[in-house]
């Protein structure tokens, strides 16, 4: 395991290339065991998220062939359709495989994911919606068995009861291949489910509204095979617009779009970071002082919450008093005892955190336990006083392409050590 030794204080200059979207990625490659077939999928992230996706296909039977970015995978053989709990516990998104599986193969059975650091993230929409697509569902051994009804799954009208991702992404998967029409009411409208949409059309699939809150599958007898280019990772771009914006810097972030960012870019502004198109990117520039601004999580258009972390950073060392609810997930601040621990002012209050800007952080010794906040802390320590070592950046490595070498690239003085390697902590 290897922990990441950052010496603050250097304003990020220069750009730096997002990669593609993990969230987008992972839905897509399911997405390709629709078609008993060959299909191409560029732009894949380097990410062990994206590996996890890729052995848990191979273990379903799929063959691929991984070169720089791009996957070309064979699905004609299909000689399992089980998630197992080893994968599924690692990566919660294995669940995906679930819709897709099931509408294919007529039958599935997937490990329940159980809780994680951020909250115990049920998974009942997913089952409710496919069996009001006709699926009969029981839980045995800790593991979800599904199976199509007779003839293939049915259309059917479904509103969820929340909006979620996972969920729509699941049964908008599920719908290309049942029979008749499927109508998704309250469905999310993040950019990954328009871009898993647009996957599954190169695939034949008939959708319409994806994007809306109502998104209606016209099911086809079989799809083709997928060609697709997974769109930019709108988080990893936040998250280094709010590296840029901490250390007083300027960086262009090559290949971000200002659609997907409108909730984030809107905060940013209030808060006094200029950010602005330029090429087929972002440039975000930061000098002076950050102002306070309150937030709220919300599904899409609203704040992300896989930005709220990297935001309260900023905040952290506003001039002022600021609010962050966390609205989506139950448990999303792990990150606050650690941001504390280096100096920050902050206290939470049921689902709301308030902040009270300090003039610096300091460098110290930190870990998180889950993805988004690992990132707050490198942005932290990139802007606090002294040395910090973030540990346990496994989970930097599940969504975050070569975060050090990108953080390099800026100027930032930044390395990788394995954890076992003498830390920072000199304190007798
Ligand atoms: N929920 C239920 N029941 C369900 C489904 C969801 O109660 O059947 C609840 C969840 O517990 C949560 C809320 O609904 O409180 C939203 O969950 P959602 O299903 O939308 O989340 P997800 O699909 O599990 C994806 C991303 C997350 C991101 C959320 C919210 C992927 C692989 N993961 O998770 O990304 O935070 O949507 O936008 O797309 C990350 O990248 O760091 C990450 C955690």
């Amino acid at each position: 395991m290897d922990k990441l030794i950052i010496e603050g204080g250097v304003p990020l200059r220069g750009s730096v290339r997002i990669s593609g979207a993990k969230n987008a990625a992972l839905p897509i490659l399911f997405g390709a065991l629709l078609h008993a077939g060959k299909s191409n999928i560029s732009n894949l992230p380097a990410l062990q998220d994206v590996a996890t996706t890729l052995h848990l296909l191979r273990n379903l039977g799929i063959e691929f062939d991984k070169a720089g970015d791009v996957v070309a995978l064979d699905a004609s053989m299909l000689n399992s359709a089980k998630a197992p709990y080893e994968l599924v516990r690692k990566m919660r998104a294995s669940v995906l495989c679930l819709g897709p599986l099931l509408a294919r193969n007529g039958f599935a059975r997937v490990s329940l994911p159980g809780g994680c650091a951020i909250g115990a993230r049920p998974i009942e929409q997913h089952l409710q919606g496919l069996e009001a697509m006709g699926a009969h569902i029981t839980l045995d051994k800790g593991y979800v068995r599904a199976e199509a009804p007779e003839g293939g799954l049915q259309g059917c009208r479904y509103v969820f009861d929340m909006v979620t991702v996972g969920g729509t992404e699941n049964l908008l998967m599920a719908a290309t291949l049942a029979n008749g029409t499927t109508v998704l009411e309250n469905a999310a409208q993040e950019p990954e489910i328009v871009d898993l949409a647009r996957a599954l059309a190169s695939m034949g699939a008939q959708i319409e509204g994806a994007g809306t809150s109502v998104i209606t599958v016209t099911g086809q007898p079989r799809l083709g095979p997928m060609t697709h280019r997974v769109m930019p990772d709108r988080i990893e771009a936040g998250t280094y617009a709010a590296a840029a914006a901490i250390t007083k810097g300027d960086v262009l972030l090559e290949g971000a779009e200002l659609e997907h960012l409108d909730a984030v870019i809107s905060k940013f502004g209030r808060a006094g970071v200029e950010v602005r198109r330029e090429g087929d990117g972002l440039r975000v520039r930061h000098h002076g002082e950050l102002h306070p601004v309150d937030v709220e999580t919300q599904p899409f258009p609203g704040f992300p919450t896989d930005m709220q972390a990297q935001f309260m950073a900023l905040m952290c060392v506003a001039e002022g008093s600021s609010t962050i609810t966390e609205a989506i997930f139950e448990n999303r601040f792990m990150h606050v005892p650690e941001l504390n621990r280096m100096g920050a002012d902050i206290k939470i209050k049921g689902r709301t955190a308030f902040i009270r800007g300090v003039e610096k952080l300091n460098g110290a010794s930190v870990m998180a336990t889950d993805l988004r906040a690992s990132a707050t802390l490198v942005i932290s320590g990139l802007a606090a006083e002294g040395m910090t070592e973030v540990r346990r950046i496994y989970h930097l490595d599940r969504g975050y392409e070569t975060i050090e070498k990108k953080l390099q690239g800026l100027g930032a003085n930044v390395k990788r050590v394995p954890e076992d390697e003498p830390g920072i902590d000199t304190i007798p």
